[in-house]
């Protein structure tokens, strides 16, 4: 209804505030965020995902950070993720790595940030670690979908991103990234989009949800389906068993702290199952994004604070 929407709209505003994250994070992860934030440093997020991995659940880590607006910055950003790769693979886990190109600079310098990137998914390369390279908004989009084709033209193949259902555009991307062979993670979206480019309304977006699952999976690329909607789970499990397909060929994901007890349940009945698993200082922004997902959260922060 209106009332949440204008509420989700405000959350969304506040992720992107600079002042109101300089405030928050000096509160470090007491407002609540320890919920969905694996801890403030590498150390603690390592022990997190040994436990998930325990649980058979593998990993994609995401050191905390976006948009930044200084080159040292960037570069201090892309050494946190050699150490993350590092981290990784030195205690044996089944995690790959997620990142934001504007982490690395893509609003600041677009060259730069791609040197960075190329670094990382080289040295994830030489440890067999796989990078996810996140979606962010749509002034980002086709920036983001031309750094993946080009490392995969330079032979850096172990990448790839994510498309967001409820950008209008994304069949046309999906197509062409499969014909390309290119791993995907899809997604509804989290940030906010006008309606000329984005559709506003959840069933549009649920519905241009399964058209990428379907066509994904029927191209047998493989593909993660990042999602705590259990219908469209469901759904997916479904037309997969219908159509024979491998589970080999998808996985779910989904975020540290919500919905557990699915992805052990998944876990448990054999499916792939992922579980994003953020950490770091710059906590805010992403934890913003969550509560403007579920307003509910809000209430259930302030309850527990
Ligand atoms: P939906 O919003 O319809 O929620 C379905 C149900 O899930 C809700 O009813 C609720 O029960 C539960 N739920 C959803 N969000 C919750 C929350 N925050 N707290 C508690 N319960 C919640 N987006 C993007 O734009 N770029 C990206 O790169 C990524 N990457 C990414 C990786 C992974 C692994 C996941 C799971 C998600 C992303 N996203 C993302 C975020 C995504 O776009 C979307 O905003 C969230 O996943 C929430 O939407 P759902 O698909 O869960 O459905």
């Amino acid at each position: 209804d209106l009332g949440t929407k204008l509420f989700r709209q405000t959350l969304l505003l506040l992720a992107g505030n600079r002042a109101a994250a300089a405030a928050a994070q000096r509160y470090g992860l007491k407002l609540g965020a320890g919920r969905f934030v694996a801890g403030l440093t590498l150390s603690e997020a390592l022990t997190e995902m040994a436990e998930l991995n325990r649980k058979r659940i593998a990993v994609t880590a995401d050191h905390l950070g976006e948009g930044v607006r200084e080159s040292a910055e960037a570069s201090a950003y892309a050494e946190a993720y050699m150490q993350l790769l590092d981290g990784i693979h030195d205690r044996g886990l089944d995690a790959g790595v997620s990142l934001k190109p504007t982490q690395m600079g893509l609003a600041l310098d677009p060259e730069a940030a791609y040197a960075h990137i190329r670094d990382i998914v080289r040295h994830a390369g030489e440890h067999r670690l796989f990078v996810c390279i996140d979606m962010e908004n749509s002034p980002f989009t086709d920036a983001t979908l031309a750094i993946v084709r080009k490392l995969h033209t330079e032979g850096l193949t172990g990448v790839g991103t994510v498309l967001q259902a409820y950008l209008r555009r994304s069949m046309d991307d999906c197509r062409r990234l499969t014909q390309e062979r290119v791993v995907l993670r899809l997604v509804k979206g989290a940030y906010q989009e006008a309606p000329s480019i984005a559709y506003p309304h959840k069933r549009e977006v649920d519905e241009q949800f399964k058209q990428l699952i379907r066509h994904r999976l029927d191209s047998g690329v493989f593909t993660a389906i990042a999602t705590h909607d259990a219908a469209i789970i469901d759904w997916t499990c479904a037309y997969a068993a219908r159509k024979g397909i491998q589970r080999s060929a998808y996985e779910f994901q989904m975020l540290y702290g919500v919905a557990s007890t699915l992805q052990e349940r998944l876990a448990q009945e054999g499916y792939g199952v992922r579980c994003y698993v953020p950490y770091g200082q710059s906590w805010y922004p992403y934890f913003v994004r969550r509560l403007a997902e579920r307003p509910a959260n809000v209430w259930f922060i302030l309850k527990n604070w």
